[in-house]
């Protein structure tokens, strides 16, 4: 029997690629967003995960959720601490960190009853180390701690909790592309000077590691943060 998936944010980018790949390796896939979007096989329901009622709805219409991917985030604008308010950090723990937990917790006791489950949350090589806006590295941090958290309590039963944190990923309608259209001569810098490959990543690259998490091939891989980032970030470790 297929088993069930949920991405947060599914609908664009890095979401929508694990979407459609959790799917070609077989999943029933269930993505959210805030706006409706056909996906050929893949159900969408609009939710703004911000909203606690409106969460609380998706957990009850998704169903027995086999592997959850908390994907949705972002930087909310990002910044510097000195110059960031309490709006700013209040919206960042909502979108990022909130609905995994609320996720986590109303899907976690069916994964482990039935002995099987999985739970990548994503978060940023900005969370592993210091870099991007204040708020952002706080929360994609806070999801990295959580996931080891999790995955502690629950391995035991079947359940297998990871991290992914991407490095800069750019496709069409996202972040980066904008700026790049922005400012095409600083981004082919950044390009140079920040991303050793010498160039971005792709959502599908960033999907394969995520769908090899969610599957039995993982069995040892637990509470792990692993990055997607061609060799981006800084840590040693
Ligand atoms: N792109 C990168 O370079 C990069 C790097 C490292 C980490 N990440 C992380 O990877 C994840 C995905 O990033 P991305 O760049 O692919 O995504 P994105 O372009 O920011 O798209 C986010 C997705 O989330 C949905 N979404 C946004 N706000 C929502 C809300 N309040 N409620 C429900 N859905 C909402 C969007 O659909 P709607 O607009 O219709 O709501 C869309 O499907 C994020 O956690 C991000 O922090 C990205």
């Amino acid at each position: 029997m297929s088993r069930l998936a949920l991405v947060t944010g599914g609908t664009r980018g890095i979401g929508l690629a694990i979407a459609q790949t959790l799917q070609r390796d077989g999943a029933r896939v269930i993505v959210c967003g805030r706006q409706a979007v056909n996906l050929p096989g893949i159900e969408s329901v609009i939710t703004d995960v911000t909203r606690p009622g409106e969460l609380a709805a998706l957990a009850v219409q998704a169903g027995p959720v086999d592997v959850l991917i908390n994907n949705v985030g972002g930087s909310l604008g990002g910044g510097k601490f000195t110059a960031s308010t309490v709006e700013q950090w209040n919206g960042a723990f909502a979108l990022n960190v909130m609905p995994a937990v609320i996720l986590s917790q109303a899907f976690l006791p069916g994964m482990r009853a039935r002995g099987w489950g999985r739970i990548v949350n994503i978060a940023s090589i900005w969370g592993r180390e210091g870099g991007g806006g204040a708020a952002y590295n706080a929360v994609k941090a806070a999801m990295i701690s959580m996931s080891k958290s999790m995955a502690t309590e629950v391995v035991r039963d079947g359940v297998l909790v990871n991290c992914v944190a991407p490095g800069s990923v750019i496709f069409p309608g996202g972040g980066w592309e904008k700026k790049q259209q922005a400012d095409p001569a600083g981004i082919a810098k950044f390009v140079e000077d920040q991303l050793p490959r010498g160039s971005f990543g792709h959502p599908q690259e960033v999907a394969e590691l995520v769908a090899f998490l969610a599957s039995d091939r993982a069995s040892l891989i637990a509470g792990a943060c692993i990055t997607a980032d061609g060799g981006q970030s800084h840590s040693n470790i």
